[in-house]
């Protein structure tokens, strides 16, 4: 795993943004893993910046995110759809049909899951992902506990990612309890993951991934298995004075 520290927020995400760039301008057909989520925020504003200044095109990208509320479609402001059709696909020039976020509201959800790790293998997996990280040392959502083998799934969310979560409901028991997720194996097949962990509130389990054992109890040490992982993280996170 490669550590990149760096000052602040804005620092992380103009480093995350320039590894974006680098490799949607490099590959023919590039695809990216996405995430939702406060840490990548950001990240989407400043590559929307750039799409804007005519940097960069998105015509040829196609995007896999992680995860989906099970119940919450599209039209609902927090669905995870909602939230990267607003903070990002809308505002860039990606084609829709190749942005592809779970679908949590369709009757067979089992069957959604076998779609979804059908259509990252048809495209040729994940070129690059980006991950963010739980309190609890989630990817994705792959609470603790997950196997490390399990492909896409639907998880029971814990409660203490439904806490952390509440922020953007109006309360904690407005926070769905189920979600749709690649697993941890899905996650590992992507052939570069970047990392991306701001705030002094994750800096307990950064220190854990980073020195902690590889165990199935804190999803993100299976990172330490992955032969291409760049954690960028900032001084808050890591510990140390900005
Ligand atoms: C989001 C996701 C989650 C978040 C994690 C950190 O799609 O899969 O694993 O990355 O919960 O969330 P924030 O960035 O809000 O601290």
């Amino acid at each position: 795993m490669n550590l990149v520290k760096v000052k602040n927020h804005e620092e992380m995400s103009e480093n995350a943004c320039r590894i974006i760039m680098n490799k949607v301008s490099s590959l023919s057909s590039p695809v990216l893993g996405l995430a939702t989520g406060s840490t990548p925020e950001r990240l989407y504003e400043l590559l929307i910046k750039e799409y804007e200044r005519k940097s960069i095109t998105f015509s040829h990208v196609t995007t896999f995110n992680l995860d989906e509320y099970v119940g919450l479609g599209e039209t609902h402001s927090n669905s995870y759809r909602y939230f990267m059709d607003h903070h990002l696909f809308k505002k860039i020039d990606i084609p829709k049909s190749r942005t592809h976020v779970p679908n949590g509201t369709g009757g067979d959800l089992k069957r959604e899951c076998h779609y979804y790790e059908e259509l990252i293998e048809n495209v040729g997996g994940i070129d690059l992902q980006i991950l963010g990280l739980g309190l609890n040392g989630h990817i994705g959502f792959n609470e603790p506990g997950t196997p490390f083998s399990a492909k896409t799934h639907i998880v029971d969310l814990d409660f203490s990612t439904r806490k952390a979560n509440a922020r953007f409901f109006r309360s904690v028991k407005e926070v769905p309890t189920q979600a749709i997720t690649m697993g941890i194996e899905t996650i590992l097949r992507s052939k570069q993951i970047l990392l991306l962990v701001s705030g002094e509130q994750k800096s307990e389990a950064l220190q854990r991934l980073l020195d902690g054992e590889v165990s199935e109890e804190f999803p993100a040490s299976v990172l330490r298995n992955h032969p291409n992982v760049t954690i960028i993280a900032d001084a808050a996170a890591v510990g140390m004075p900005g």
